[in-house]
């Protein structure tokens, strides 16, 4: 499953440099996870041909667009305020439209126009390339809906505009939609059965960020590891493949393998990987290229092998245990992080403690922590009552959040005394004597800004830091 950024972030708008001639404005904003930032590119894309110009200023916008997140409750809470503000402005400007993208859109369809008296567009997230017809309908005074899932769509011929991009990272996608079908989870129904994106459409892309002088790319799907491209068509689909296409396809190893060889000066980053499907020649292929950063996000959700099962997630714990240990002994600077949802339907005291258990296990350098929300429509909601109280998943929480600060800061410590690489990303937000970047592992490191520039790979002497940020001194550029 993709990394959620954080559902209490603001959404972002996102603005683009303008196109000459356009005379539409389209606000654009997204909550939720990296795919949700990565589609509205997309989105921007397909509409600066169709007349429209990006503004930052929601009351001066033709068109209000906003890209959502139905992974936990309080997402789709967040989403329901954004549009009360909407609709405060549209009162000031009757003219402006609204229109709601992505996983909310899917999951409530065109429910969303009698709950929502506000929206006038409804549109999934495999149904993009609609927008220009879907337009067309709106200005006629029409409500317009296009949730249609998909079974081929990648948008690997659309060129992604970046938006607000800091021109040094950028975010590529690889895969769309899951397989898996965690009974926790709504992304299997909102953006459907999983295919992968042609590699020399990925390869086109990375060309063009290049020649733009990105410096690090992360690949992007809700499940990486489970890339394969055969010549197009859903996952599922691949044993009625040809033996050729058999024969000529490209798995995730693969692909990395492809991309690190070609592009040696280029980071990489990927995310997210799934236990089960990850395997040791990704690992293998990241321990042979400098250029693939030492970082995985590897969600693992609970530490008892009774809650998994009930989860779904067809691993056990010893299982995920194996595959630490063997991304430790070829990777051991490998820095890991996890994802791990407290108070899931039946998870008991003993349940809990295995979970703190496994942490101690495996000292995550960072993790993502959630109480269960349950989602309709999933096997957990049909099946399985919500049974953990509030208080006993916030008070779980708590600990399991406590437990990672601890090793988090336990793994920032060990890199006091080193001299680490870091690509420099942007301007600290508590200083703007310092520069901000990311070294391998994915740490922040923050340090004095001297003569070096945004982009500039810096070779920063690590001398205090925090349970989240390493703080340090550059030392020069990198070899
Ligand atoms: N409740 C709480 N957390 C969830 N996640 C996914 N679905 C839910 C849910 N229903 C978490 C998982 C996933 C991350 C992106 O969001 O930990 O890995
Ligand atoms: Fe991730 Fe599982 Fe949801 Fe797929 S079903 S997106 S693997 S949590």
């Amino acid at each position: 499953m993709e990394k959620i950024i954080d559902e209490n972030i603001q959404g972002q708008s996102l603005v683009l440099d303008p196109k000459k001639g356009n005379q539409r404005k389209l606000f654009i904003e997204s909550y939720g996870c990296q795919m949700n930032f990565s589609d509205s590119e997309i989105v921007a894309s397909i509409l600066a041909k169709e007349g429209f110009n990006t503004t930052q200023n929601l009351e001066d916008a033709d068109l209000v667009l906003v890209n959502t997140c139905s992974i936990r409750e309080k997402a789709e809470l967040t989403v329901r305020k954004r549009l009360e503000k909407y609709n405060a402005v549209k009162k000031i400007n009757p003219g402006m439209k609204v229109g709601v993208l992505g996983c909310m859109a899917e999951r409530l369809k065109s429910k969303f126009l009698e709950e929502e008296k506000i929206v006038d567009l409804v549109v999934g997230p495999d149904a993009y390339k609609d927008l220009p017809n879907l337009i067309e309908e709106v200005d006629a005074g029409r409500n317009a809906v296009n949730v249609i899932l998909s079974k081929e769509e990648t948008y690997g011929d659309i060129s992604p505009v970046r938006l607000q991009s800091n021109g040094v990272s950028a975010f590529v996608s690889i895969t769309r939609g899951c397989d898996n079908m965690c009974t926790f989870c709504v992304v299997p129904f909102t953006r459907g059965r999983e295919r992968s994106r042609d590699p020399q459409s990925i390869i086109k892309e990375i060309d063009e960020l290049v020649d733009k002088n990105f410096k690090e790319i992360t690949l992007l799907g809700q499940n990486v590891d489970s890339y394969l491209w055969y010549g197009g068509g859903l996952k599922k689909d691949f044993d009625k493949a040809s033996d050729f296409q058999k024969a000529t396809a490209v798995n995730f190893a693969k692909l990395l393998d492809m991309v690190a060889l070609k592009y040696p000066k280029l980071r990489l980053r990927f995310t997210t990987s799934n236990p089960q499907d990850m395997t040791l020649d990704v690992i293998e292929v990241m321990a042979k290229h400098q250029n693939i950063c030492k970082y995985i996000h590897l969600p693992i959700q609970s530490g008892s092998d009774r809650i998994l099962k009930e989860m779904n997630r067809l691993h056990t714990r010893q299982e995920y245990f194996d595959l630490i240990d063997n991304i430790k002994r070829i990777i051991p600077n490998c820095a890991i992080s996890q994802d791990i949802i407290t108070g899931f339907p039946t998870e008991t005291e003993k349940d809990h403690q295995d979970t703190l258990s496994l942490m101690e296990y495996v000292k995550y350098d960072y993790g993502f922590m959630f109480a269960y929300s349950e989602r309709p429509g999933t096997l957990a909601e049909r099946k399985m009552d919500d049974d953990v109280p509030e208080e006993v998943k916030k008070r779980r929480l708590a600990e399991i959040i406590a437990l990672q600060r601890k090793h988090s800061e336990h793994r920032h410590r060990a890199f006091i005394g080193q001299t680490l690489e870091v690509l420099i990303e942007k301007e600290s937000k508590k200083s703007d004597a310092h520069w901000s970047g990311r070294t391998t592992q994915n740490t922040v490191a923050v340090f004095p800004k001297e003569n070096y520039q945004i982009g500039d790979f810096v070779m920063v002497h690590i001398d205090d830091c925090t349970s989240a940020t390493l703080l340090g001194k550059a030392v020069g550029i990198a070899p």
